[in-house]
């Protein structure tokens, strides 16, 4: 599976208010969202574009526009903190969204939402989540989406675990991640390694 892990002086800098416990939930959000952009920005680095000529007021001259818009999908809750910030960098995106909510005792996905076009043939997907931990989640999402046919999927996950990224490549499913971190491992808990704690806690408050 390609994973890529975008270790930039910003990146890590925002990764490391989101992980900081002394960090409010409004400031939670506000990193999370910055990061957002800068993995989202490196996610498309490689999305086809089109050309057209345009004119500036001195000349004609080429320009370029994004050649097939992804559908974004973010996974409720925590996914929904990102969500503004992409559609602000893909204004031309569509969205569909996902609700899951991990069973604290099975580590299993409770789907509660799904909200997505029937046919994904053709279109690029880019699914958002702030953390890939047992990688549940995120395999029932890929599993919906490849289902009606999308085949272009890359995960944006501020952290990931080793655990969960095993789980997505062992599955065979066309994925791709993009990440801030890979951190050490799961606890016995199922949380991330040094992590962040809950992020949907961290962004909302606890459920
Ligand atoms: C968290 C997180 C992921 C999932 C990751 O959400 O945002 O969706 O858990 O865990 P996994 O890789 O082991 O499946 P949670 O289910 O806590 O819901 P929330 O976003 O509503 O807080």
């Amino acid at each position: 599976m390609d994973v890529r892990v975008i270790e930039h002086p910003l990146t890590q800098a925002r990764l490391s208010t989101m992980r900081d416990a002394r960090t409010d939930n409004a400031t939670f959000r506000a990193a999370l969202q910055e990061l957002t952009l800068m993995l989202l920005y490196e996610a498309i680095r490689d999305a086809e574009v089109a050309e057209e000529f345009i004119h500036t007021p001195v000349a004609r001259t080429k320009g370029y526009r994004l050649a097939n818009p992804p559908l974004l999908v973010p996974v409720l809750r925590a996914g929904l903190g990102m969500a503004d910030q992409a559609h602000r960098l893909i204004p031309e995106a569509q969205m569909g969204f996902i609700g899951l909510a991990r069973d604290e005792e099975t580590l299993r996905p409770t789907p509660y939402l799904e909200s997505l076009p029937d046919d994904l043939s053709g279109r690029p997907v880019i699914v958002l989540d702030p953390m890939l931990a047992t990688g549940g989640s995120m395999l029932h999402t890929i599993r919906l989406l490849h289902e009606r046919g999308a085949a272009d999927i890359t995960a944006i996950c501020t952290l990931a675990a080793p655990e969960g990224i095993d789980r997505l490549s062992e599955s065979g499913r066309p994925v791709r991640l993009v990440t801030a971190s890979v951190d050490e491992r799961l606890n016995e808990s199922g949380f991330i390694v040094p992590g962040l704690g809950d992020a949907g806690d961290r962004e909302y408050g606890p459920r």
